[in-house]
């Protein structure tokens, strides 16, 4: 049987004028998830995934303690036996890699892979404006009814729990609650979304002040570098600010390197990234995008007006942030040019004007500086030079005009052959210049009134209200979407925040994921999203949705100025050689249905759910070779003697010194000597990695403590039982 094509209406509007309406992406398809809830019954586990550095490693050879050497001669025995000439350059470009000089930091080169659980997702909640918008109404009619906050719910639970991850359904967007490495990684391994994304915009923290890049509530916006109150009590951020922030930027680096290799897994082959960082680190992250995606997909730094003038700096003020933008393979790269009004006002070069009825006359300098005195209709223009950089040897002759006969200078030509200067003339495009003295092409700045965007973006306003402490400006993102992926394309963000990323995504139409560790951004972005109203811009065609494309049209105002989004790019080249005028489409500027107000479609809110990992005992930590790596209590123990300077209640601080491993526990995890005011021998325990510090481990720890005369145990966690606590 055919397969029934889904219509989706073009869009009704109501009697008042105003409906809401939503795109949908439902020819797209998504993998089922299963419901939160029934994470004992879902049976499909799948084991962790380790990635590796440099794919083309042989997975033995990365045992070996001297990896580069090893994988050196793996590679000239291969150059050696091949006969194939395009594999020899290959692995002689791979090799010629090995010689660059690389950024280098503790545990970078040990650590040529790393493993990630491969946890699934599970769908917590499904929302849809619409269909809120739409039970409200019904429910004012009949009160009985219950509210439906999703549109279309075909499956019950249980089904979606046998379904999962085997059946596909319609496309909805999707804000995951998670470490962005997990999710990204379910995202790969369950759902095999790896080459599916188009753009990712990655905004982590800038690796500088390590106490303050966490909001740690919804309405506390003036969040302060290192004061305790500040600090947040989620167990996922708890982990996830201690990965980043460790070792500092010795972490904050890796934390980078593994989430951008897994970033470079999720895109697609024309895809691009966006990295936004600040002047303290630009360096290192391109470093690190270099290494991951080659220097050769290096695409362009963006230099960004950032929020707000800081004031007081010592010596220059810091008012910019960069965008570092690689591509997935800068010859596949999809992308879009965007253009800016060309503002040449008080640009002394345009300093003449064609009226609406012809006339042609010099500009008054008043004019100059405010084209708001020209008369309606009326183009500035400006007389260019009619003779190339170089001689062009079909353009050496005399050329008669208005009587006159005009010959380019010695050692110079005409930009144009005979034929090309006759049709410039009836374009009414040639004027004498400087009394006659030669002769000049008009160029208007209607001819083409946009001009390119490029790499500096001064412009930006710096944004009013902002929701979350480091929220970007909306205009940074919608340029990097706009330049990088068409309507109906996927958007990820790793790094949601206050969701500018799927904000502007839903904005423009397109698809989106977007990945947060802390639930308070999620909540800020969850809320921006279902309250979010935009444009509902015209479908080149409603059964496709948003993926079928917009309407672009060309349109003037009244003042003769280009507003619609096709402009012309009419050069002197066309009119000499009778070319049809070239157009440029601003994306920007798609058509609007008047009349309706959008809203965002439906979402889902995911999350992972970790798997428990219990502390060990102190001893069968020590039993086993205690590496930074797989040991949490030896990473503990680095960063106190990193940091061995402990702030308690009552405004105590306390230093230490000697820091290790007891030489005999059973429960204690370390020892120490408190340097004031005498001396004294102390103990530590670490509460687990995913759980709080339970009362059972405190009793037997304070046991041990006290019969080997320690004067002190502290307990560290990130949360503690209230019986522990006591
Ligand atoms: C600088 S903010 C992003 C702000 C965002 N561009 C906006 O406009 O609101 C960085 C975000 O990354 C999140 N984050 C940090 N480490 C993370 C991790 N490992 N996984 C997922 N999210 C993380 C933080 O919770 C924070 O909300």
């Amino acid at each position: 049987m055919p397969k029934k094509e889904r219509k989706t209406a073009q869009p009704k509007k109501t009697k008042d004028g105003k409906s809401a309406q939503a795109y949908d992406h439902k020819k797209e398809k998504l993998l089922l998830r299963p419901d939160v809830g029934l994470q004992p019954q879902f049976k499909q586990k799948k084991p962790p995934k380790t990635y590796r550095y440099d794919p083309s490693l042989d997975p033995a050879l990365s045992w070996d303690v001297n990896a580069d050497r090893e994988r050196a001669e793996a590679l000239i025995a291969k150059i050696e036996k091949t006969k194939d000439v395009a594999e020899a350059k290959l692995v002689a470009a791979e090799l010629r890699q090995m010689s660059r000089p690389f950024l280098n930091w503790a545990g970078n080169a040990e650590r040529r892979e790393f493993t990630v659980p491969t946890l699934p997702l599970f769908v917590h909640e499904r929302l849809s404006t619409q269909a809120i918008l739409q039970s409200v109404k019904s429910h004012k009619r009949d009160r009985q009814q219950t509210l439906a906050l999703f549109a279309d719910e075909e499956l019950d639970t249980t089904d979606r729990l046998l379904k999962a991850y085997q059946h596909e359904t319609d496309w909805v967007n999707r804000l995951i609650l998670g470490d962005s490495l997990v999710v990204m990684n379910s995202l790969l391994q369950y759902e095999g979304l790896g080459g599916k994304v188009q753009v990712i915009y990655m905004d982590p923290p800038y690796g500088v002040k390590f106490g303050s890049n966490f909001q740690p509530f919804i309405r506390r916006r003036d969040v302060k570098h290192g004061d305790d109150a500040d600090l947040t009590r989620e167990p996922e951020m708890v982990q996830a600010y201690r990965d980043t922030w460790e070792l500092g930027l010795h972490s904050y680096l890796t934390y980078l390197r593994d989430r951008l290799l897994l970033c470079r897994e999720l895109l697609h082959p024309s895809g691009s990234v966006f990295v936004q960082i600040g002047d303290e680190n630009l360096h290192h992250v391109r470093e690190l995008l270099d290494e991951i995606f080659g220097s050769q997909n290096h695409v362009a730094i963006v230099t960004f007006r950032k929020k707000g003038m800081p004031l007081g700096a010592q010596y220059l003020e810091g008012t910019a942030d960069f965008l570092l933008w690689y591509a997935r393979d800068r010859v596949r790269l999809k992308y879009r040019q965007l253009f800016q009004k060309k503002d040449v006002q008080g640009d002394s070069h345009w300093d003449r004007v064609e009226l609406p009825d012809g006339v042609r006359r010099k500009m008054t300098p008043e004019e100059i500086s405010d084209h708001s005195l020209l008369p309606a209709g009326a183009t500035p223009y400006q007389l260019h030079q009619l003779y190339p950089a170089g001689v062009n040897p079909s353009g050496l002759f005399e050329f008669g005009f208005e009587g006159k006969r005009y010959s380019p200078p010695p050692g110079r030509s005409w930009k144009t052959n005979v034929n090309g200067m006759r049709r410039l003339a009836a374009a009414g495009r040639l004027e004498p210049y400087k009394g006659g003295e030669t002769l000049r092409y008009v160029l208007k700045l209607s001819d083409y009134p946009v001009t390119p965007l490029n790499n500096l973006w001064a412009d930006l306003a710096a944004a009013a209200d902002t929701i979350y402490v480091v929220q970007t400006n909306v205009e940074v993102l919608k340029r990097c979407i706009l330049m990088t992926t068409d309507p109906g394309d996927l958007v990820l963000d790793p790094t949601c925040g206050s969701g500018t990323t799927a904000y502007v995504a839903e904005q423009w139409g397109r698809r989106w994921i977007t990945i947060d560790t802390s639930r308070v951004p999620l909540a800020l972005a969850r809320q921006r999203l279902l309250t979010a109203t935009f444009q509902y811009y015209e479908l080149r065609d409603p059964t496709r949705g948003p993926a079928g494309g917009f309407v672009y049209k060309q349109k003037q105002n009244q003042k003769g100025e280009e507003v619609g989004a096709i402009v012309p790019h009419i050069t002197l080249k066309s009119i000499a050689q009778n070319e049809p005028p070239q157009e440029e489409v601003l994306v920007n500027r798609p058509e609007v249905e008047s009349g309706i107000v959008r809203v965002s479609g439906p979402l889902v809110v995911e999350a992972t759910i970790p798997t428990a990992i219990e502390v060990e005992p102190a001893k069968a930590v020590k039993d086993r070779e205690a590496t930074y790596e797989v040991d949490p209590i030896s990473r503990m123990i680095e960063v106190l003697r990193r940091s061995p300077t402990l702030r308690l209640a009552g405004n105590q601080v306390v230093t230490l010194k000697n820091i290790r491993r007891p030489a005999k526990a059973l429960d204690l995890h370390a020892e120490a000597e408190m340097a004031e005011p005498t001396p004294k021998p102390v103990a530590f325990i670490f509460g687990p990695e995913h759980g709080p510090v339970i009362e059972q481990v405190v009793l037997s720890a304070a046991k041990e403590a006290h019969l080997k005369n320690y004067a002190h145990l502290f307990v560290v966690g990130f949360a503690i039982q209230p019986g522990a606590s006591k």
